[in-house]
């Protein structure tokens, strides 16, 4: 079968496409044909070797999130499942590719109404920017700014946002086209990269940051009193030192700073929440942003456009 490997990290050239034996599943797991694969900013963080260090060496398959049919069922698996559609998470890797390994635990079936490029659109997106948000402890009527809103996880945190009745929801992007689209997925005030607009609110009840990074204290002066902020991404990196004495500095106003990761939510919930988007979608509550579709031999493609800062939700592979 043919697969995306990492051969060497940095840019995008250093991803290649191979033949490669195609996977047999082993207990407990399941094969699936795939149809499409999604392309998230984790993707280009492993292919960056942000991660290499963390179990991530080159010779890395990248890619989280496939939908496609299930092809074959290793021991222990209802062998019901064999020829369903379905959507899985393959864990840190392992996705760009035309025959993908899940566990069974991580695959759910798709509904008739929803489309593979929909699936790995919605996908992890939508349930991390739901966690998250709740981890903000974000309630009806509150203010929320989406740092990092227009990439995969923000889109979704925009529409939840406005759909669970934010008095206002912020959104930091790059371009006033970026704004306008953000602004028709539910946001109502559209700021720039360091949080400066004509329009800005004076302050957050929430901030949902994807970004992290250097700029991180500035945003946490954007707070309100008794205000929360996420850090559920770290597309710019690290936090400067002095980021513990910001917060300390704030400590009349109660502020909170809590990370958030989807591996601390039970599969069980994450997999609620999926449903329940995927039925929202489906009822057109909800829309998968889907900024293009390209073939899987064209992956360095789509990581070049990931760090051009072109993509505007999520870019899908399609075998
Ligand atoms: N918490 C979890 O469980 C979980 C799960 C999966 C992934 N993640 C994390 O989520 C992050 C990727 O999320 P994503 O795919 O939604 O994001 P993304 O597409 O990589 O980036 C989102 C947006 O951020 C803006 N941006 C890029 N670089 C920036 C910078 N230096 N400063 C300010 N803004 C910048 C860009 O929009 P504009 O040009 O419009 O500003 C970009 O479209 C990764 O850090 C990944 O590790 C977390």
């Amino acid at each position: 079968m043919k697969a995306v490997v990492i051969q060497s990290f940095g840019s995008p050239d250093g991803l290649a496409v191979i033949d490669t034996p195609a996977p047999v599943p082993g207990p407990g797991q399941v094969t699936i044909a795939t149809e499409a694969i999604g392309v998230g900013g984790v993707d280009a963080m492993i292919r960056r070797g942000t991660l290499a260090g963390y179990g991530i060496e080159e010779g890395h398959i990248p890619g989280s999130e496939v939908a496609g049919t299930v092809t074959a069922v290793g021991e222990g698996v209802d062998t019901s499942w064999t020829g369903k559609r379905v959507w899985a998470f393959t864990g840190r890797g392992g996705g760009y590719v035309e025959q993908a390994l899940a566990s069974a635990d991580e695959i759910l079936p798709l509904p008739t109404d929803l489309s593979v490029t929909d699936a790995v659109t919605l996908g992890s997106s939508g349930m991390v920017a739901h966690f998250a948000l709740a981890h903000a402890h974000f309630a009806f009527g509150e203010t929320v700014l989406v740092r990092g809103a227009a990439g995969s996880i923000g889109v979704m945190a925009v529409q939840l946002a406005a759909r669970g009745g934010a008095g206002a929801v912020a959104v930091t992007t790059s371009s006033a086209e970026r704004g306008d689209r953000l602004r028709a997925l539910g946001a109502t005030h559209v700021v720039d990269r360091s949080g400066a607009g004509a329009d800005a609110p004076i302050d957050y009840d929430v901030i949902l940051d994807i970004i992290s990074g250097p700029d991180m204290p500035m945003f946490l002066d954007k707070l309100a009193p008794k205000g929360r902020m996420v850090a559920a991404g770290a597309v710019a990196g690290f936090p400067p030192p002095d980021f513990g004495a910001a917060m300390l500095n704030s400590f009349l106003k109660s502020l909170s700073f809590a990370t958030f990761s989807a591996d601390t939510v039970a599969p069980a919930d994450r997999r609620a929440v999926q449903l329940d988007q995927w039925a929202a979608a489906g009822r057109g509550d909800l829309q998968a942003v889907v900024h293009e579709s390209l073939p899987l031999e064209k992956a360095a493609l789509a990581h070049r456009k990931m760090d051009e800062g072109e993509v505007f939700g999520r870019i899908v592979l399609t075998p």
